[in-house]
């Protein structure tokens, strides 16, 4: 297997209005080969979103990378316009579906033609007609009524087709990498189910290969993905397989928020559910010792000043030197 994607200490912030600085994340690494799904989840305002951003060398004001790299196929992302990366990088090396993706296509335009711009970008010279074709081509395969979706605008769609579009046409160029923000937040079952098919049809017809896949449910989590990387306050406090992180979590908030999002689950309806007390820390200040230490069950008095560093346990990764 070969790594395709690497992202080396990557740390990103917001600069606001006032001049204040909110470190969104902090100190991120990991790397994917191709073929591999990684998920990642953590509470609301971890700073998944904030990531995918910088995963994708995409820096509009005010999100500013503040150090750190990210490579695709070897090829460095940061300190390129975000003209350039729009031209050379996204759809064809990495691609993202949205959070939200569900209201990403402009109103006022046709499917066809929303999806043609994006062809159209990148394929210099090809005519409308030819571009059609293959657009008719890559919908029949998602099993859409293909002429009545393309011939459609945004509205004139159930939320399944048009959240399908959206896949579709993010996919279109057969990108080296899909990064799927909280696909289906915002669903209903049904429709989250359609999608979650619908992205494994694509994996299988190896429309693609290689994704992460960005959501808070971690019961679903776990069938989608190989490995599992949590966040907390925009750092990754445990990587490994999605079947040590769910079943066999170490990191304190891994098994705090194991407690509280899989009670659900319908093989663990019998644990009730843990609500994790307390509030992550304000980013906008420094932070000097472990991030989780203010919410931590197992807190020690030296966790408030020592900042925690990754570390490995076993095969898998964890930011506490009192994990084992
Ligand atoms: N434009 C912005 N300006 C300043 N701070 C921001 C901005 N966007 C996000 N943030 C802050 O950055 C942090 C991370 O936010 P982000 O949206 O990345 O979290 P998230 O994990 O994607 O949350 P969710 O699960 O709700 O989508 C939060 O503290 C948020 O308030
Ligand atoms: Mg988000």
């Amino acid at each position: 297997m070969s790594v395709i994607f690497e992202v080396e200490n990557l740390s990103l912030h917001y600069l606001t209005r006032f001049g204040n600085k909110i470190h969104a994340v902090n100190d991120v690494s990991f790397t994917m080969e191709q073929g591999e799904i990684l998920g990642i989840a953590g509470e609301s305002g971890c700073g998944k979103s904030t990531l995918v951003n910088g995963l994708m060398g995409l820096f509009i004001p005010p999100l500013h990378p503040t150090s750190g790299d990210v490579r695709v196929g070897g090829e460095s992302l940061m300190n390129r316009s975000p003209k350039d990366i729009r031209q050379n990088v996204l759809s064809r090396k990495v691609s993202m579906i949205p959070q939200g993706a569900f209201n990403a296509l402009n109103p006022v335009r046709k499917v066809k033609d929303i999806a043609a711009d994006v062809m159209a970008a990148h394929m210099k010279g090809m005519d409308r007609k030819h571009i059609y074709e293959r657009l008719k081509e890559r919908f029949d395969l998602f099993g859409m009524e293909t002429d009545k979706v393309l011939n459609s605008y945004p509205i004139q769609l159930t939320a399944g087709e048009r959240q399908r579009s959206v896949i579709g046409i993010s996919t279109l160029l057969n990108p080296q990498m899909v990064i799927a923000d909280e696909p289906t937040s915002a669903l209903d079952v049904t429709t989250q189910k359609v999608v979650i098919k619908l992205i494994f049809e694509l994996l299988e017809k190896k429309i693609f290969s290689t994704m992460i896949f960005i959501t808070h449910e971690l019961p679903l989590l776990r069938h989608v993905a190989d490995n599992i990387a949590i966040m907390y306050a925009g750092q990754i406090v445990e990587k490994g397989t999605a079947e040590q992180v769910v079943f066999d979590p170490r990191h304190p908030y891994t098994k705090a928020l194991m407690g509280a999002m899989l009670s659900a689950d319908a093989e663990q309806k019998t644990r009730k559910p843990t609500a994790i007390e307390g509030a992550p820390p304000n980013l906008a200040k420094p932070i000097s010792g472990c991030r989780f230490a203010e919410r931590c069950p197992s807190v020690k008095p030296e966790c408030k000043n020592r900042e925690q560093v990754i570390r490995i346990v076993g095969e898998r990764q964890v930011r506490c030197e009192y994990a084992e």
